[in-house]
């Protein structure tokens, strides 16, 4: 005779268990966590680019970003001829970054403690903006002073495909479609996992048309950096 509880008909399965998605050991897709938020969130993205508005930034190799971005928070995430690091102003404005949007912390810190990480305490958070065309190539993510602490991302706007990799730039990517309201989270083991975003088809999102933002919420240490 066959007995099933919810344990057999779940099995190992994560997402049917707590509505999250494994795509690493410690590493989480949270299918429309950020929903209930978004326009809390949107005021909140538009509140920090009316005062450091988006930009598209050079790399060290001289390359100019697709995506524009901006940031947000104690330290914010900057690029230039002379590297990548982050910085208490803003080389824009001549002014410190604009305070992290409260409900940009609150979404972090439950996203962050769903995903396994309790008490997430984010000092910067870099917002993008990517249009059609927009791409971000491979890359991971260790300007921050803190390992321990996870990224928690947060994607509004059109729909993306995001890539998610190993530990070394070759290997195999998996692509996640990410939705306005996903949010995914990676720390722990996956902490430096490669990761990006395959160019972006124009899919207008009703709300905000073509154009997608992804926020990501980052403890980049006490000591981060030139200030
Ligand atoms: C990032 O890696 O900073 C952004 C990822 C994304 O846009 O989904
Ligand atoms: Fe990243």
């Amino acid at each position: 005779m066959t007995m099933t509880t919810s344990l057999d008909l779940f099995g190992d399965d994560d997402t049917a268990q707590s509505g999250r998605e494994a795509i690493g050991p410690q590493s989480f897709v949270l299918r429309g966590f950020a929903l209930p938020f978004a326009e809390a969130l949107l005021q909140g993205v538009d509140t920090v680019a009316a005062q450091s508005p988006f930009r598209r930034m050079q790399t060290p190799g001289g390359y100019t970003m697709s995506v524009a971005l901006t940031n947000c928070g104690q330290w914010g995430w900057t690029t230039d001829a002379h590297g990548y690091r982050y910085t208490r102003i803003d080389p824009l404005s001549g002014l410190p970054w604009p305070d992290l949007p409260s409900a940009f912390l609150e979404l972090a810190q439950a996203a962050a403690a769903g995903a396994g990480f309790p008490g997430f305490a984010p000092d910067a958070c870099l917002v993008n903006q990517y249009e059609p065309g927009s791409r971000l190539s491979l890359h991971q993510d260790k300007n921050e002073r803190d390992y321990g602490a996870p990224i928690v991302s947060v994607s509004l706007g059109m729909p993306a495909l995001f890539l998610f990799g190993g530990h070394e730039r070759s290997d195999k990517t998996v692509r996640v479609p990410l939705l306005h309201g996903d949010v995914v989270v990676w720390g722990g083991v996956d902490r430096l996992r490669y990761h990006g975003v395959m160019p972006m088809k124009d899919l207008p999102h009703p709300r905000l048309g073509s154009r997608r933002i992804n926020f990501t919420l980052r403890k980049a240490g006490e000591s981060a950096g030139p200030v």
